[in-house]
């Protein structure tokens, strides 16, 4: 098997939505701390060369100790941005040459599986972005400032995107290089490329990789840990 994946988990937000003032990323989630636990998952990856995980200022050149609970040999640290889009950049521009194809992930979704990497991961092989993604299973409805209905949304072929996301290298530089010069902006790093055209696949997701944005979001991650894929 080829080692010539880079990872970039971006671990520097300030997790302001959970109204905590200690930082989410480090806080304990079923088990450990939430960082870790995605750290911990990809590192198990034979095809996996180097992990960099990108952290707030201050905390990059002084890292919990915990995060030596991983292979050190694989292991980057690298200083996140003021957004998610400048975090990713950050870890990119880090990784080694030898790692063509990247996967960019959210330390806010501790439960990845090694499963949807690998879906990731069999997608940008192949020359395509790919997204972990669920398919909306909800009824959509569109709303005016008022809250009144204006119209209900046809949920087909609508999907909600999470991370890891998977690229081959060029791809995401380019994508990233070319936002960076317009000055665009992007909510996740699919986006970057769908905006220049290349192209991008969904792949299934999972529920257990949701992201913990607010607080009641740890007991629901811990709730889904004690569930199997
Ligand atoms: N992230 C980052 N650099 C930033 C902003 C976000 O690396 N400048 C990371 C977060 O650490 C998180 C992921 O991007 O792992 C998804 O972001 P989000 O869930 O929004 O986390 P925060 O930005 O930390 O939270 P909030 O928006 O509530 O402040
Ligand atoms: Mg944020």
């Amino acid at each position: 098997m080829k080692r010539d994946v880079g990872v970039v988990i971006v671990a520097a937000g300030s997790g302001s939505r959970t109204g905590s003032t200690e930082l989410k990323q480090f806080r304990w989630v079923a088990g450990k701390p939430m960082l870790l636990h995605s750290l911990q998952t990809f590192q198990a990856r034979n095809d996996v060369a180097m992990v960099v995980c990108v952290l707030p200022r201050g905390y990059a050149g002084d890292p919990p100790p915990w995060i030596f609970q991983s292979d050190a040999e694989r292991l980057l640290l690298s200083v996140g941005g003021r957004h998610r889009n400048e975090s990713v950049a950050n870890g990119l521009e880090d990784l080694p040459a030898e790692c063509e194809i990247v996967v960019v992930h959210d330390a806010a979704r501790p439960l990845v599986s090694s499963e949807t990497i690998g879906r990731v991961i069999d997608e940008a092989r192949k020359g395509n972005g790919a997204v972990a993604a669920l398919p909306v299973t909800d009824t959509l409805k569109r709303v005016d400032s008022q809250d009144n209905i204006v119209v209900t949304v046809d949920r087909s072929g609508l999907w909600r995107a999470q991370t890891p996301q998977a690229f081959p290298r060029k791809m995401l530089e380019r994508a990233h290089r070319e936002a960076f010069e317009a000055n665009r902006f992007g909510t996740d790093d699919a986006a970057l490329c769908e905006q220049i055209g290349l192209p991008v696949v969904v792949v299934r997701g999972s529920e257990r990789a949701m992201k913990i944005t607010e607080e009641n979001d740890f007991a629901v991650v811990e709730a889904l840990s004690i569930f199997r894929e």
